[in-house]
């Protein structure tokens, strides 16, 4: 650890992947935190480019000479696939490591990776496990919206066996990374709208049915996303079927997040604006009129780098560092 850092009685953490949208949201809650030095941001084919952070302009250094032993926590923000073995290296040189991508995630299949033992860094489920992690597999953002949902039905057991949850969820164009794509020009993405990953195909599936089979739900999940002509912001629409009408579904929820400084139950269908660039998990509750099952439509926005990348990643470092895990955070 840097002299300094410690003088200062900060903690030294560094970003891997600081390019990057996710990364540079990392950088810019890392260097605003006030128990965090942002010691290193990296980068890969843009090493050498100049980040701008707020009162400040930081020189990206090349992922491979950055010095990972000066970090007591390291980020990567790295794409899946690339990510695992940056968090080894970071791992092997004494850094704690939360990993924004979908390598260590649960529900990834057999894809070979090292073998790394990283809970589900999804606070609202796991604090425990990831206060005394080395390492945390950050979730991912339509995941964090969609877990965030379900929950206060999946611990109590609401859900119909067998039955369809059926999620629709639209997200701004940086869940796609900043990576040049012409689908995703401005000229293709404005003023338009429309579903991707169709017939239940999006690689985030894998990850939400381990963690729902985790937590006993006997569900079929079918996942629509869809791309939303905004910069960011994540609004998911989730319809279940309950074994029984609730008498009060908003009460449920705030029972169920009662203690959680993030999430917020609202009285009316959140919309983006309420939670964009802000850690703030948003979430209303609605029976479905006119059908002869107990029906419900379950309504959440986030911000998907905040809450759903680099808020959520820096709530988690601050479980592991003890700190309070609204430190340094938008709420
Ligand atoms: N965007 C979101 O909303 C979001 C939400 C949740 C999780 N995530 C996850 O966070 C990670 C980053 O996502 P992003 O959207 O920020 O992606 P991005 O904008 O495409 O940034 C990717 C970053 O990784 C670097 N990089 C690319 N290939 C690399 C390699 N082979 N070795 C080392 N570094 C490499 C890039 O560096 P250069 O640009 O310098 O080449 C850039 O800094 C991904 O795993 C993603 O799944 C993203």
């Amino acid at each position: 650890m840097k002299e300094y850092a410690l003088n200062m009685h900060k903690l030294p953490v560094g970003v891997l992947g600081a390019s990057g949208y996710a990364g540079h949201e990392l950088c810019r809650l890392a260097d605003r935190h006030p128990h965090f030095e942002l010691v290193f941001a990296a980068a890969h084919s843009r090493a050498g480019e100049t980040l701008r952070l707020p009162g400040r302009d930081l020189t990206l250094a090349p992922v491979d000479a950055v010095p990972l032993a000066d970090a007591a926590i390291v980020f990567s923000a790295l794409p899946h696939g690339a990510s695992a073995l940056w968090v080894a290296r970071a791992q092997a040189a004494g850094a704690k490591v939360i990993d924004l991508s979908s390598d260590l995630r649960p529900g990834q299949g057999d894809q070979a990776m090292p073998d790394i033992d990283a809970p589900y860094g999804l606070p609202e489920l796991n604090r425990d496990a990831i206060r005394t992690a080395a390492v945390v597999a950050n979730p991912g953002c339509y995941p964090t919206a969609t877990l965030l949902g379900l929950m206060p039905l999946v611990t109590r057991d609401l859900l119909v066996p067998g039955s369809p949850v059926i999620v629709d969820a639209a997200s701004g164009v940086t869940g796609a990374g900043n990576s040049p794509r012409v689908d995703l020009l401005f000229g293709e993405v404005t003023e338009d709208f429309r579903a991707y990953g169709v017939g239940n195909t999006h690689r985030h599936l894998g990850e939400m049915r381990a963690t729902l089979d985790a937590h006993g739900a006997d569900v079929d999940l079918l996942f629509t996303p869809h791309l939303l002509p905004v910069a960011r912001g994540i609004l998911a629409t989730i319809t279940v079927t309950l074994r029984e009408p609730l008498a009060d579904p908003a009460a449920l929820y705030r029972t169920h997040y009662a203690v959680e400084p993030f999430v917020e139950i609202a009285t009316a269908p959140p919309r983006l604006r309420d939670v964009v660039h802000r850690n703030a998990v948003r979430i209303f509750v609605t029976p479905v009129q006119h059908v002869r099952t107990p029906t419900y439509q379950i309504f959440v926005a986030i911000d998907n780098l905040v809450k759903g990348a680099a808020g959520q990643a820096i709530q988690n470092a601050n479980l592991l560092a003890d700190f309070d895990e609204t430190t340094g955070l938008p709420l």
